[in-house]
C-alpha cells in the first residue's frame, strides 16, 4: 500500500495544484486521488472503498493512469496520494481495459454478487472468460474494518495466504467479541442473495429475485458470522436438520 505521510505533513488546506483529464484542478493534500477526483464530480468505480473506512486497496477497481507520454501507470487512486503537478486520466482506453479485466476476474470469483452483475450491465461487460469459482467473498476486507474501525469489535479478520485466504473469527469459531450489530453484512459489497437463475453458476443473469434466504441451506456456506442468524433466526441445528 502506498504511504501518504509524505503528503500528509503539508496542512490542511494548503491546496495544490494537479492536472485531472487535462484541467489543472486544485485539491488538499491530505485527501487521496480518489477524494480529489470525486471532488470533481467524476465517477469512478470502487468496491473496497468506503468514506468512513480506511482504504485498503484491494480490489483494484479504482484504477486510474497518472503521468504523461510514455511514463504513464496504472495506479489504484484510493490509495494514491494527490501530488502537485501529478497528471491524471480516468477514462483512458487502458484505465477502461483494465477495469473490465478486474471485474471479469471478481465476477469469476463471485459471479451471482448482485452488485458485480450490476456493474457488469453497468461495464457493458457480457462475457466472463474465466472459470467460475462461486465464492462468496472478493476479499475486499471492507467488513473487517468495519468491525474494528466503525464498530470496536475486532471480531473478524483476514487469514490464510494466496488463494487460501479468507475471512472469519478468530479460531474459526463464534466469537465473543461479535455484538452481532449486522455492520459487516451491511457493507459487504457481495452479501447479497444469490443469483438463483437457471445457469447461475456460468452466467450473468437477472434471475436473483427469489428472496429466500439460500445461504441457509448449508450452513457451511452462511454469509455472514451470526449465530444463530439474526434475519432467519436459525442456527447450524436448524439447519442441518433442513438439510436431512
Ligand atoms: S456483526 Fe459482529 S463481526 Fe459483524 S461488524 Fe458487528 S461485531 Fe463485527
Ligand atoms: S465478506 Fe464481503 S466485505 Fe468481507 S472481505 Fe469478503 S466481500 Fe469484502
Ligand atoms: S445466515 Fe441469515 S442473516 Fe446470515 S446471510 Fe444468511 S439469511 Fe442473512
Ligand atoms: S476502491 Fe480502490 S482499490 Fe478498491
Amino acid at each position: 500500500m502506498i504511504s501518504m505521510s509524505e503528503n500528509t505533513t503539508r496542512s490542511r488546506g494548503e491546496m495544490v495544484p494537479f492536472m485531472l483529464n487535462g484541467a489543472e484542478v486544485l485539491a488538499d493534500p491530505t485527501w487521496n486521488l480518489l477524494e480529489a477526483i470525486k471532488f470533481y464530480g467524476i465517477d469512478i468505480p470502487t468496491l473496497c472503498y468506503d468514506e468512513g473506512l480506511s482504504p485498503y486497496g484491494a480490489c483494484r477497481l479504482c484504477t486510474v493512469e497518472v503521468g504523461s507520454g510514455d511514463k504513464t501507470k496504472l495506479v489504484a487512486s484510493c490509495v494514491h496520494p494527490v501530488k502537485e503537478g501529478l497528471e491524471v486520466h480516468t477514462h483512458t482506453k487502458r484505465v477502461i481495459k483494465a477495469r473490465k479485466m478486474i471485474l471479469e476476474l471478481l465476477i469469476a470469483r463471485c459471479p451471482s454478487s448482485k452488485k458485480l452483475q450490476d456493474m457488469a450491465a453497468l461495464f457493458e461487460l457480457n462475457e466472463v472468460r474465466f472459470k467460475p469459482l462461486n465464492y462468496d467473498c472478493i476479499l475486499c476486507g471492507l467488513c473487517v474494518r468495519m468491525c474494528e474501525e466503525q464498530m470496536g469489535a475486532k471480531a473478524i479478520g483476514f487469514t490464510g495466504r494466496g488463494t487460501k485466504r479468507y475471512i472469519t473469527t478468530p479460531f474459526d469459531m463464534t466469537s465473543e467479541e461479535c455484538r452481532k450489530c449486522g455492520a459487516c453484512m451491511y457493507i459487504c459489497p457481495v452479501c447479497e442473495l444469490r443469483c438463483q437463475g437457471p445457469q447461475a453458476d456460468t452466467t450473468l443473469c437477472s434471475g436473483c429475485i427469489n428472496t429466500e434466504p439460500v445461504c441457509v441451506e448449508e450452513y457451511d456456506e452462511a454469509m455472514c458470522y451470526m449465530v444463530p442468524c439474526l434475519s432467519c433466526m436459525k442456527g447450524p441445528e436448524d439447519v442441518n436438520k433442513n438439510n436431512k
